[in-house]
């Protein structure tokens, strides 16, 4: 190879990494401006909120126990202490979530995070917590070690492509379907089985919605 070449071929992969370090999930989106009534809690309907929720120094801890009731006395599903999106439901459009999440170790079996909704399916994406590791659904292994360390969760829901794409400290690290029109993002605690652990918790801070 002449030298001249080496160079040119030194500058286009230092480009592509360039590239590759600066490309962040948010570029091209616009924040949606949040308040406190878009952060709605659910929880056992029998608790206080201060008994499964707290919201301190910008940290909002949410935790529940596997004999919980659910959200509503006469609800079936599992119980849950979760943050739901609320006034800013979608069908359409370019949507993303972003959050730091952090699950302590001892957790496990929890949902941390979904998109609900969908056609014949109650929801489109469900992100969950095994032993430290972070599987879709009970499918695929998206991430592993992330017990006691605060990690950057990006959500992209694409409705016009039908996609959603999750990346985790920046990085993609699961495209899939969806699974028709998902409405709202949620994060939090929810003892779906099999294998919950007796207590679950999750804590999340700057929590942002962006549209495109
Ligand atoms: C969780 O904590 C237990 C007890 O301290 C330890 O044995 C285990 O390795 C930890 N698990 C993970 C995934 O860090
Ligand atoms: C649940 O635990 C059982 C027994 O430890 C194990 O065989 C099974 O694979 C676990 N299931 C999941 C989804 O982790």
């Amino acid at each position: 190879m002449r030298p001249s070449h080496l160079i040119l071929c030194l500058i286009l992969v230092y480009i592509i990494e360039i590239d590759r370090i600066c490309t962040d999930p948010i570029d091209g989106f616009t924040i949606v401006p949040l308040t406190e009534s878009n952060f709605e809690i659910q929880k056992p309907y029998d608790k206080l909120l201060e008994e499964r929720y707290s919201f301190t120094d910008g940290v909002r801890r949410l935790w529940v126990y596997a004999d919980d009731k659910p959200h509503e006395p006469d609800s079936k599903t599992m119980p849950r202490t979760e943050i739901r999106i609320s006034g800013l439901d979608y069908s359409s459009g370019v949507w993303q979530f972003e959050g730091y999440g952090f699950v302590p170790n001892g957790t496990s079996g929890a949902i941390i995070v979904q998109i609900h909704g969908g056609m014949g399916h109650s929801t489109t994406l469900i992100l969950r917590m095994y032993e430290g590791d972070v599987r879709y659904y009970l499918r695929d292994l998206i991430a592993t070690n992330l017990y006691d360390k605060w990690f950057r969760v990006n959500v992209i829901h694409d409705r016009n492509q039908g996609t959603v794409e999750v990346y985790l400290d920046g990085t993609l690290k699961l495209v899939t379907q969806d699974h028709g029109p998902g409405d709202l993002y949620k994060c939090g605690v929810y003892a779906a089985p099999p294998n919950v652990s007796y207590y679950m918790e999750s804590r999340w801070k700057d929590i942002k919605i962006y549209k495109k």
